[in-house]
């Protein structure tokens, strides 16, 4: 079954860039938690170096990923990765499409018909498979809409103490969510929980 599932690196104190926008600390165990390779593929590449606990974790979690649905400033932060997102065709929510986008030879989209449209169009593309979710803007509009099956976050060993929050705008609350899977790397924890729907 295609769910929706946030996908996001969170500090311990719940950020998921600093105030510049950077991911460098949140996503520091990408790169320098262990000796594994992961080659990500994609039209910006780039090789991952974990532990082989968060190896077994991402193998398992981008194999079931079909598509990619984020919003308007992650594609910004991340320029557009290169034109192809590395897990699948990325789906962009944003009022106004960006100039020079889409491009030939692009899995980029841009949605401009809201939120329900962006899923409906990021499930049909992920043909069964799961769609997963960066941006906290975006990830809390889905929660707050029911429309969010599953919250992963990648707990970094690092406090932030400023920056994007993952959870600053939240309906609904307290929303208590299922049992975690949890996963112990090295400098992060994967926990990934079931979102209960109303
Ligand atoms: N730690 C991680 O794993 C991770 C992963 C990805 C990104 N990030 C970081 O997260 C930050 C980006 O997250 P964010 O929460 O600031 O923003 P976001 O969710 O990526 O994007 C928000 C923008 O998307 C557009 N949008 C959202 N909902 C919409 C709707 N219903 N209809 C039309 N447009 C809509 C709007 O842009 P427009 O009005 O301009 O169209 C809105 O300002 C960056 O700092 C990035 O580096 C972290």
């Amino acid at each position: 079954m295609s769910k929706v599932i946030a996908i996001m690196s969170v500090s311990l104190d719940g950020y998921v860039a600093d105030p510049d926008d950077g991911v460098a600390e949140v996503f520091d165990w990408y790169f320098h938690s262990g000796d594994v390779e992961i080659h990500t593929g994609g039209s910006a590449p780039m090789t991952f170096k974990v532990s082989e606990p968060s190896a077994r974790h991402l193998r398992g979690l981008i194999s079931e990923l079909g598509a990619m649905l984020t919003g308007r400033r992650t594609f910004e932060v991340a320029r557009g990765w290169g034109g192809n997102h590395a897990w699948g065709p990325a789906f962009v929510l944003t009022h106004h499409v960006p100039a020079g986008w889409p491009r030939p030879d692009s899995t980029v989209h841009f949605v401009t018909d809201g939120l329900e449209s962006s899923v409906k169009q990021a499930k049909a593309a992920a043909a069964g498979k799961s769609v997963g979710v960066h941006g906290a803007d975006t990830i809390q509009q889905l929660l707050n809409a029911g429309l969010l099956d599953e919250i992963h976050v990648d707990v970094a060993a690092v406090l932030l103490r400023s920056g994007i929050r993952l959870f600053d705008h939240l309906a609904g609350t307290p929303a208590f969510l299922g049992n975690p899977r949890v996963i112990a790397g090295v400098g992060v924890t994967h926990v990934r929980y079931p979102v209960r729907k109303a």
